[in-house]
Parts: structure tokens; sequence; C-alpha cells
């Protein structure tokens, strides 16, 4: 059966470099043909190789595309939030004082323990309605609010379950080394334990794409750190850390050592955490709306992390203490203002690098053998998407080749 369609009339951003050397990789009067969800040919509209006609044509109307966002570090699945936080961050008390006074993450906790299943479920899929709406056909979903087995097991079978039900793909990363659960106060090393059991037990129901850590003052030391991810080795999963973000741990060399994914936040990252990032081939997650929202100072050593080669992606980070945003685009935007990426390095950063910070190969460009996911925009040139805010110019996202809006 004849399962190919031709989809004609657009301007593509490939982001392929063989395409041209500036990096986006334009295609004026461009055509995709895709069969079932991969990605067959990619060119100009005028050079597709003859042979079996498409079983459908669509026209986008000389609309810009380019591949679907990815966004590569989230923590979707809470209950609750944290307005009253934000309001008492106002009023001077610090991030790190809430969190040490049994605030923060821990207030999430007690909202999501406190949550059914079927809630967590809708609030979720409000938000990863939000950011597909967006363009975003690809998302991480970490679990860290249940801490303890039960309720990061709820919380990774609704981020499954979001991947299973919606037009997007999720990958679901147990982030249990999260933050300290009031049961095992005064005792981290026996969590930590109890962390790697756990892992065991949601790698065998199927519910662990990756493992992340928080490597912190107010989180977990480097030596506990270690412990999680010989766990994650033992059954193979790959590794990625919120690393330095408000304080150098040595986290980043410490995850690439373990050949991470990616290190994510670094706003205190040293040259060595750059060298060893760079020699893992790991890559440098950056996350505007937490520094943002945080009203952080120090930017992370962007210069250094783009001299040294290594790929930057650029993330919501959403969640509802440091981060709750829930637009990938207005995300790029910041990169570019605060922490002076360029537009070309902010979209690389939510489509082929955010991919690669999910050890995912097969999107993030548009190139033949990729994934059919791509998105329609209401633009002309793809440096838009890092310069309009508040304004959603998504027309049309296609999903593993599906016409999905
Ligand atoms: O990525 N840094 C740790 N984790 C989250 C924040 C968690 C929270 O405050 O609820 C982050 O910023
Ligand atoms: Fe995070």
């Amino acid at each position: 059966m004849n399962t190919r369609t031709l989809w004609r009339n657009a301007r593509l951003a490939t982001l392929d470099p063989a395409v041209d050397a500036d990096g986006w990789g334009l295609i004026e009067h461009g055509a995709l043909l895709t069969d079932g969800p991969h990605i067959v040919w990619v060119g100009r509209e005028d050079e597709r190789p003859a042979g079996e006609p498409p079983a459908r044509t669509v026209d986008l109307g000389g609309a810009l595309v380019t591949p679907g966002l990815v966004d590569c570090h989230t923590h979707l699945v809470y209950g609750g939030h944290r307005a009253a936080e934000f309001e008492q961050r106002l009023n001077g008390v610090s991030y790190e004082a809430i969190a040490r006074a049994g605030g923060g993450i821990r207030s999430t906790v007690a909202a999501t323990r406190a949550a059914s299943e079927e809630a967590l479920w809708d609030s979720a899929a409000q938000r990863a309605a939000a950011l597909m709406a967006e363009g975003v056909t690809t998302l991480e979903i970490k679990s860290g609010y249940g801490l303890s087995l039960d309720a990061e097991a709820r919380c990774l079978r609704v981020a499954r379950r979001l991947g299973q039900t919606l037009p997007v793909d999720v990958r679901t990363t147990f982030l249990g080394a999260h933050a300290l659960p009031p049961e095992f106060e005064g005792r981290p090393d026996d969590y930590i334990d109890a962390v790697c059991d756990w892992m065991a037990e949601l790698h065998r129901q199927g519910l662990i794409d990756a493992v992340d850590a928080f490597c912190e003052n107010i989180g977990f030391s480097p030596a506990q750190t270690q412990r999680v991810f010989e766990a994650a080795r033992r059954w193979q999963l790959p590794v990625k850390l919120h690393a330095e973000q408000l304080s150098d741990q040595g986290g980043a060399a410490l995850a690439a050592s373990f050949n991470a994914l990616s290190c994510d936040h670094l706003e205190h990252l040293s040259a060595d955490g750059i060298a060893a990032m760079r020699a893992a081939g790991s890559v440098a997650v950056l996350l505007p709306g937490a520094y943002y929202f945080l009203r952080e100072t120090r930017l992370p050593p962007i210069e250094a992390l783009r001299q040294a080669g290594v790929p930057m992606a650029v993330s919501t980070d959403h969640n509802p203490g440091t981060s709750p945003g829930l637009s990938l685009l207005l995300m790029a935007s910041m990169a570019c203002t605060l922490f002076r990426l360029t537009p070309l390095e902010a979209v690389q950063g939510i489509t082929v690098h955010a991919a690669q910070a999910l050890g995912l190969r097969d999107r993030g460009q548009l190139i033949a053998g990729q994934r059919a996911d791509f998105v329609a925009w209401d633009l002309q040139h793809p440096n838009e998407l890092a310069y309009w805010f508040g304004r959603n110019p998504c027309r049309h996202v296609i999903h593993h080749g599906v016409q999905r809006s």
C-alpha cells in the first residue's frame, strides 16, 4: 500500500549542516516526502525524484517548516502549586531558606502524594497540551515529587500514559534523588539506598528511560549522586544531572564520568566541568526560566561552552517552584536575551540538541530517515522563533507523519 505523503509549498529550515554552512539549512520552495512516521526525502520541490506519486499531497501554503520542538527537561507531573512561596521570595526569603525550612520541593511532594492518579493526569495533560500547542512533539518528564515507591510510580505512570494517549513522544526520567522526604529526615544515605531499590522495581515495570539527581547543598552530595548513577549503570540506564545550579559541587564532572546524556542548569559550572562534559559528549541543558524566576544573577558560562564545542540545549524546566512557565518559545527568547545565545543556537537548543540531551538521534532536523515530526509556522525566517514572545505562531503540527492540528 502506498502510504507516502508529499508536504509541499514550504520554506524549510532543516538545521542540516549539509544543506548550508550557516546552520539554518534553509531550502526555499521546499517539500518533504514522508512514509508513515518517517521522512523519506527532503529538498526543493522541483527536484523531487521521479517515481511512484505519493498517495496524498498537502499544500503548506508557503509556511516556514522546522523540526518539531523537543522540551528535554520538565517536571510536568505534580500536585498543587507554589504561588505563596513566590510571594514569600518576593518578601525577601531565599529559595534555599524556604527549602531548608521544609517548604519548596517538599511542599509539592505533600501535594503530589495527596493527589489521585486521575488528578495528576488531568493537570499534567493540560500542561502538556500547552507545550504541544507551540509545536512540541517530544517531551521529557521527570518524577521527583513523589519520593516514595508508590508515589514515584504513580507519577511515572501518568507520564507514560501521556505519551501513549496524546500525539507527543514522552521520555521518562526517574528523579527519586530530588529531595529528602520527611520520613527519611537525617538519614540521606538510607534514602539513597531506597532510591536504588525503587529504581530496580520501576525499571522492571518499564517506567524509566533515564535517571537524574539533584546534586546540591540542599539536594544530594556528589558521593550520594554517584551511588544513584552506579545503580543506573547496573540497569544500563542513561543518566543526567541537575548540576551546579546554586553552587559548584563538581556534579557535571561526576555525571560526565558516567557518560551523562546531559548536565542541566550549570550556572556555577567550572572549567573542569566543561572539559569533562566535552570529553564525554554530554549536552549542556540551559534553563533560563529557572534563572529568571529565581532572579539569579550568575550566568552559565555560555562563551566557554561555545568555545569548547559543548552542544547547548534549552528547555522550560517546567516545575511549580522555580519555573512555572509553559512556553518553550519564550525560553528560546530568554536564552538569547538573558544568556546571549544566538537565535540559531536557541533554535538548535529546542530541536536537535534537545533531542541529543535525551539520547535521541532520530529527530531534531529535517533529514531523510528522521522522524516525521515537524511544525509549520506563520513566520518567514526561523530566527523569529527566538524573537517574538507572548505570541504563538504555530500553524500546523505533524507528529509521526500525521497532522495533529
Ligand atoms: O529544576 N533544582 C531542582 N529541581 C527543580 C526545582 C524543584 C522545585 O523547586 O520544585 C529545578 O529547578
Ligand atoms: Fe529541573
